[in-house]
């Protein structure tokens, strides 16, 4: 089925580590966009800038089973790649990356990324262990595809801030901080929302208008953490869901901070069992 699916794709798919050398050895200016596949408007976007800014561009879809602190979500994780190979084919992204578990972890390096304890904060300390996959794929993602710039959304704001710090440390790649896409409802937009209930999508849509009404309140507010603690117990109610966090934190350095300039208010949390981020 896939091989006759692939006669009609005019994008090169590399499945391994030697297609993907042979593919990208005499390019330069590569543009590269990591996913996990489910494509939605917010990878478009990504790809849409990276065409516009590279001479080639690849798109990797590798759902990272060392990024999941928890094997049922890693199991429940939307698959979709008929879908997203026919959408990145439509948009003529030059190259999908699709290697297996196998390519990516076959070589003998073992991972020994560690975060320094001052970044064992919101999402690092929700989700043990979740940091360190992210950064140890990316960091062998970069290394064999050699990218000059990787787009990454602003919605995984902790992602792209440890991503930044870590690829820009090591490499020559330049990573490319990209808008955050939302719905008609300001629901940011994400992979995981497939996993929720159409009225679950709309609760989710308030709760991100309670945020962004927050935060502009949050100019007038004198105690900054009592305020937040108030509202999360107040927003758990008012709409049966977990926050794990909700906390105003440096744009620039992720501390904790009472000013509202260069700061984003960054919430995590749990409706059911699926759980969201965002940040504004
Ligand atoms: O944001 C994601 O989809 C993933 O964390 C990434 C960056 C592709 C690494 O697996």
């Amino acid at each position: 089925m896939f091989y006759l699916f692939k006669y009609f794709i005019q994008m090169k798919i590399l499945l391994n580590n030697d297609d993907l050398n042979k593919a990208l050895n005499k390019i330069s200016n590569i543009g590269f966009v990591p996913t996990m596949g489910s494509l939605h408007k917010g990878h478009i976007s990504l790809i849409n800038k990276s065409l516009k800014e590279s001479n080639k561009t690849i798109v990797s879809i590798f759902i990272n089973p060392t990024q999941f602190n928890n094997p049922k979500d890693y199991k429940n994780y939307p698959r979709n790649l008929k879908r997203d190979i026919s959408i990145l084919n439509k948009m003529n992204t030059d190259f999908l990356y699709l290697p297996k578990k196998n390519d990516i972890y076959s070589s003998k390096r073992k991972p020994k990324i560690k975060l320094n304890k001052t970044d064992k904060i919101l999402c690092a300390k929700y989700r043990k262990g979740h940091f360190e996959g992210v950064i140890d794929i990316m960091d062998r993602l970069v290394s064999a595809i050699k990218p000059k710039k990787i787009f990454m959304g602003l919605k995984d704001f902790q992602q792209l801030y440890l991503v930044k710090k870590f690829i820009q440390n090591k490499y020559s790649s330049k990573v490319i901080e990209c808008k955050t896409i939302r719905d008609k409802n300001k629901l940011a937009l994400s992979s995981r929302n497939l996993l929720l209930k159409r009225t679950e999508l709309i609760i989710a849509g308030k709760i991100a208008k309670k945020v962004i009404l927050l935060k502009k309140k949050l100019k007038n507010v004198k105690n900054i953490d009592k305020f937040l603690e108030n509202k999360k117990k107040e927003l758990n109610n008012m709409f049966n869901i977990n926050i794990e966090y909700l906390e105003l934190r440096n744009s620039f350095s992720l501390k904790k901070t009472i000013k509202v300039k260069n700061a984003k208010l960054l919430i995590a949390y749990y409706i059911n069992k699926v759980r969201l981020i965002d940040n504004f």
